[in-house]
């Protein structure tokens, strides 16, 4: 007979994403709604180590679905990266009578909850471990979407937007920097979407003259005098590209860094959507006896995959979008 899980923990770690939340209320609802017990881990990885919980019932998540952030607070545990680390957090897995734990993050997150389980089989006790991707920086490799990455795109969209009033009325150069330390999705989609001048991204080797001076010079010739250049986080300082457009081009670019304020704000409709049906799934693997998984979107369904393999998948950048910023960035009339 299938074992069932009687008592789950979720918990959020690493960077916060809007629809964190959504997630976890997806989670304990399915759950609870199903008789499995349901523990709220807090402050990440560092929750289970220092036994930091909270009983979760159906109404400890109301009202959560349309706030951003994570009810359960979150961290990036460098003490959960140790062996002694987890072993901590096992006696308390142990000690709760936890069965099995949603995990919801990026890759890090992931590749924690399988050292967990790795290392509860090894001590004979069975840990089931699901994970669900959750960071704005959409770069997760399993999975085409992440949660919070829409509604971090709209939150760029909105204050580049608002800056360009001022750039165009000043005739000015702006040197926007979007999140994205390793990945470059933020950066594209958004600059596409305010149509850019130019965007750097980190997948993609930077030539100045060629990515930024000469697409200046080409909305120039067509008429512009206002100049939109994204940069991710990971591609370059965009303090460090403002003084080098000054030095080339002998225009005086104005530096904004959006920073944080990227990961805040009301989820999107996609972002409550997916992450609803994400901490659907993640439960229902866990009660259909499948662990070690991670809940991913394929061309738009939610499907279930195992943790290593999905760990092990790169994600392939879509340079197809770079040509459709180049192709659209210039008008004739001098417009966005
Ligand atoms: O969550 C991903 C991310 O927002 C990256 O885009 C960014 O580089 C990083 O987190 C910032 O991390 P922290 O909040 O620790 O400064």
């Amino acid at each position: 007979m299938e074992r069932q899980v009687k008592r789950i923990g979720v918990l959020t770690s690493g960077g916060d994403a809007p629809g964190m939340n959504a997630a976890v209320r997806a989670v304990v609802r399915t759950a609870v709604g199903s008789g499995v017990d349901c523990i709220g881990i807090r402050r990440g990885w560092n929750g289970l180590i220092n036994s930091d919980f909270v009983h979760m019932d159906t109404s400890s998540v109301s009202h959560i679905i349309d706030k951003g952030g994570t009810m359960l607070y979150t961290a990036r545990s460098e003490e959960f990266r140790e062996e002694s680390g987890r072993t901590k957090a096992l006696a308390t897995c142990k000690l709760l009578g936890l069965d099995g734990i949603v995990a919801i993050g990026g890759d890090g997150t992931f590749r924690g909850a399988l050292a967990l389980s790795r290392q509860a089989a090894a001590a004979g006790h069975s840990l089931q471990v699901v994970g669900i991707p959750a960071t704005i920086d959409n770069d997760i490799g399993c999975s085409h979407y992440t949660i919070g990455f829409d509604t971090a795109c709209n939150t760029a969209i909105e204050c580049i937007d608002k800056l360009r009033d001022t750039m165009q009325s000043h005739e000015r150069c702006s040197v926007v920097e979007v999140m994205g330390r390793h990945a470059g999705y933020l950066a594209l989609y958004v600059g596409i979407a305010v149509g850019a001048t130019a965007v750097l991204i980190p997948e993609h080797e930077i030539d100045f003259d060629r990515d930024i001076v000469e697409k200046i010079r080409r909305a120039r010739l067509a008429g512009t005098t206002h100049y939109m250049i994204v940069v991710a986080e990971g591609a370059g300082s965009a303090l460090e590209i403002g003084k080098r457009i000054r030095e080339e081009t002998g225009l005086d670019p104005r530096v904004t860094v959006l920073g944080h304020i990227q990961r805040g704000g009301t989820p999107s409709a996609r972002d409550r959507e997916t992450a609803s049906r994400m901490g659907y799934e993640a439960v229902m693997s866990l009660m259909e006896n499948r662990g070690n998984r991670v809940v991913a979107t394929r061309d738009g369904r939610i499907v279930d995959l195992d943790m290593e393999q999905a760990l092990a998948t790169t994600k392939t950048f879509e340079m197809d979008r770079y040509q459709v910023l180049e192709a659209l960035s210039v008008s004739r009339d001098g417009g966005i």
